[in-house]
């Protein structure tokens, strides 16, 4: 896989990462997967989104400020996922113990509903929830990072302004940037109803210049605005107007109800660690608790990383978890989901006992487990200071530029989020996920997501800060890093880059990457699993400390991703 630099050196300038990022910065810069820092570290999808965040620090400002600088850097580098469009989620752990969660999911416009994605004969229409302006759902982004502003130290003018200069002055795109444009210009023509800079006669290649001054005028309105800057005014009715010409269904009513909400973080023991990690809407965090919970007392790390023995128990879980969550999962502020006893040890042994250690089991005979009901193309950052903070952030339009629909004038993709609802019981999304009536179209309900930023306690501290895009792959890969280092004690970078496995319940199929080797493969291959080959599995950004007390920050060898810190 080709590696690290991407120089588009257009001047000569030497790249100097401390300053405000000048037209120089933005068009000579290099990618770095590995960094180890004492004062604070970012990991993030783009070099220049990374830059962002270190200024913040450098600039005396905490994890919180540099995820913020990131996240607005990354809408305007990374137009793929970053976003002022879409949605994500927050978690940190922060210097003074608090655990914090804040779910900024896109939610269903007050008009969607439950059959909207079907026709007069019931069938399913997946290309509406996925490309075009039906496909949008109330965007979530920017009311997030106003929510997360309080923990942050520097101003949000401070931290808008390196994505303001990107936007207005424009950055050399890489060539994966170049390539992804150019991949996507058909569905761009088709679905957007006024022209916009992603669109373009001539074909893009890497070093060409992305101006986005639309988008430069969008950020300057929250920067002058705040939350208003977006969800009314002139930001709101160009969203407004979008969606009239292109029959969406987004109002003004629905913008200014829009609302980030801070939740209660999953927290739960591994082993002499603690994970704390995203609770629902998202699935990431009770899956993932449930499959950690699933394979704990197992001697993983003396089966070893990779072996048959290990990878099968894995898998198992893996099905287990998945089959839940298409049952039971769905936001919680409108079903009630049994996360208690989805999550409790008693549950997650018994879902363990028909596992057979010489066989593959099988989705035809294991479902969703049984419980009784109480009363009662995604992006990724991980931020450490050197306060004692740690941020994760994982933020999404959900497919590669969400829902292809560029907001006329505003400069901004729309996600395609709705995809995630269950459109029709039982009827895959665009990652194959199947759910169910917990995970239904309603008016302003979120949908389900498998986004997972986590971050991994030891002794009470932030020790590994981790998380991916990827669709249905998230929870998977996250599970499989946090082990990567805890249990088969891999070296950050490694733990990151090493190929990742999946299996997601149905179809009923352990997906691997290419680069897996061939003789653990064999293994599985004889105990009866069906194995089948899948392009590289998510994006993973980790920072993890070191025995020093040092930050290793190490962004995935699968994409740009690109670490810094100081
Ligand atoms: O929230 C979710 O689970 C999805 N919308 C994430 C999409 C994603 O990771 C796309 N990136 N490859």
């Amino acid at each position: 896989m080709r590696t690290t630099l991407v120089l588009l050196a257009i001047t000569l300038a030497s790249t100097t990462y401390a300053q405000q990022p000048t037209r120089n910065d933005a068009y000579h810069y290099q990618v770095k997967k590995s960094v180890t820092a004492t004062h604070g570290a970012v990991v993030s999808a783009h070099p220049l989104a990374s830059q962002a965040g270190l200024q913040m620090l450098q600039q005396g400002g905490n994890a919180v400020d540099a995820a913020i600088a990131t996240q607005f850097a990354l809408a305007v580098v990374y137009p793929a996922a970053g976003n002022l469009g879409g949605g994500g989620f927050l978690i940190a752990h922060l210097k003074d113990g608090k655990n914090l969660a804040i779910d900024y999911r896109e939610k269903a416009p007050a008009a969607a509903s439950r059959d909207m994605y079907l026709d007069k004969s019931g069938n399913a229409n997946t290309t509406l929830s996925q490309e075009g302006h039906l496909a949008a759902g109330v965007p979530g982004t920017v009311a997030g990072i106003f929510a997360s502003l309080p923990y942050a130290k520097l101003t949000i003018q401070q931290l808008i302004a390196p994505a303001i200069t990107l936007a207005e002055k424009g950055f050399a795109i890489t060539e994966r940037e170049a390539k992804s444009l150019n991949s996507q210009q058909a569905l761009f023509s088709k679905l957007n109803t006024k022209p916009n800079v992603f669109v373009r006669t001539r074909t893009w290649k890497a070093g060409d210049t992305l101006l986005q001054k639309d988008l430069a005028a969008t950020l300057k309105r929250i920067r002058d605005n705040g939350r208003a800057g977006f969800y009314e005014g002139e930001t709101a009715a160009l969203i407004v107007a979008e969606m009239k010409r292109g029959k969406g269904l987004m109002t003004t009513a629905d913008l200014k109800a829009y609302e980030a909400k801070e939740r209660t973080a999953v927290s739960f023991p591994y082993k002499s660690y603690r994970i704390v990690t995203m609770p629902l809407p998202s699935s990431g965090g009770i899956a993932l608790q449930q499959m950690l919970g699933m394979v704990e007392k197992y001697p993983l790390a003396s089966w070893g990383f990779h072996s048959v023995n290990a990878m099968h128990v894995m898998i198992e879980a893996e099905r287990r978890a998945y089959a839940d969550r298409a049952e039971y999962l769905g936001d919680p502020d409108f079903v009630k989901v049994p996360v208690k006893q989805l999550t409790s040890p008693a549950y997650l042994q018994s879902r363990m006992e028909d596992y057979d250690p010489h066989h593959a089991g099988s989705s035809d005979t294991t479902g969703a487990g049984k419980v009784y009901y109480e009363s009662d193309e995604t992006t990724h950052l991980s931020v450490m200071d050197n306060e004692g903070n740690a941020v994760a952030v994982t933020t999404t339009l959900n497919g590669g530029y969400g829902s292809k629909v560029v907001v006329g004038g505003a400069g901004f993709f729309l996600n395609n989020e709705m995809d995630d609802f269950s459109v029709k019981p039982g009827v895959p999304n665009m990652y194959g996920l199947v759910g169910n009536e917990a995970n239904a179209v309603a008016p302003g309900k979120r949908m389900l997501s498998s986004m997972t930023p986590t971050i991994v306690l030891k002794k009470d501290k932030p020790y590994i800060v981790a998380g991916t895009p990827g669709g249905s792959t998230i929870i998977t890969s996250v599970f499989q890093t946090v082990l990567n280092i805890l249990e088969f004690n891999l070296p950050t970078q490694q733990a990151v880059d090493a190929p990742k496995f999946h299996h997601q319940w149905w179809p009923d199929q352990v997906d691997v990457e290419e680069d897996f080797d061939e003789a653990p493969l064999q293994g599985l291959r004889q105990m009866g699993y069906k194995i089948v080959p899948h392009s590289p599995i998510g994006r993973t950004e980790v920072i993890k400390v070191n025995d020093k007390g040092q930050l290793e920050a190490a962004g995935d060898k699968r994409g740009d991703d690109s670490a810094a810190g100081y």
